[in-house]
């Protein structure tokens, strides 16, 4: 067993893979915004409390569309399925074309789900913690949808399934 070596120069290049070696599922967060929908793809959601139901996703600070978004009432989260490969990349594509084609679903608050997603929550801003060049977007749970499937995920930059092993 080699030892960490202390005081490392932490390249962004090499943080980001070590970083990506952590798989995850991804989501889509999304809300109407005057009669629009406005969203993104992100991994790094969190489930984060129970009691009271809170979950995070973490976003870049120089995001565009959470500017926009974070007035919502509400929000739509919404776990992907292993399909959803080509619809999470257009979910983090240019932003004029981000839900073209997706079947969705806009609830009376304006939270937008994708019809076809593993879990569909619907959610309210709780609280916003600075966390270096992110923000940390802590969520307020208020309903939760079940659907079928296989989540999508997210490793090393690339799409992949979930194998079980029992
Ligand atoms: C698989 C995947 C995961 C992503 N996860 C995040 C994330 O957790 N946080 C984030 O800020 N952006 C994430 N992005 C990038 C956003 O989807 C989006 O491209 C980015 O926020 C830039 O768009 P914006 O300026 O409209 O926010 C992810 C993109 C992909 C394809």
């Amino acid at each position: 067993m080699t030892l960490l070596a202390t005081n490392q120069d932490l390249d962004p290049v090499a943080l980001r893979r070590a970083f990506g070696s952590f798989p995850t599922g991804v989501v889509a967060l999304a809300a109407e915004v005057d009669g629009h929908p406005v969203g993104l793809a992100a991994s790094s959601f969190t489930s984060v409390s129970l009691d009271p139901p809170l979950v995070s996703i973490s976003l870049a600070a120089g995001s565009r569309t959470w500017p926009a978004l974070r007035g919502a009432p509400r929000f739509g989260v919404t776990v992907l399925a292993d399909h959803h490969g080509a619809v999470c990349r257009q979910l983090s594509g240019p932003v004029a074309a981000r839900f073209a084609g997706v079947p969705l679903t806009v609830d009376q608050a304006g939270a937008i789900t994708l019809d076809e997603g593993l879990e569909r929550f619907s959610c309210s801003l709780y609280r916003e913690v600075e966390a270096g060049d992110h923000v940390m977007v802590l969520l307020r749970v208020h309903a939760v949808d079940s659907g079928a499937g296989h989540p999508l995920v997210f490793h090393r930059s690339g799409f992949g399934r979930l194998e079980r092993s029992a």
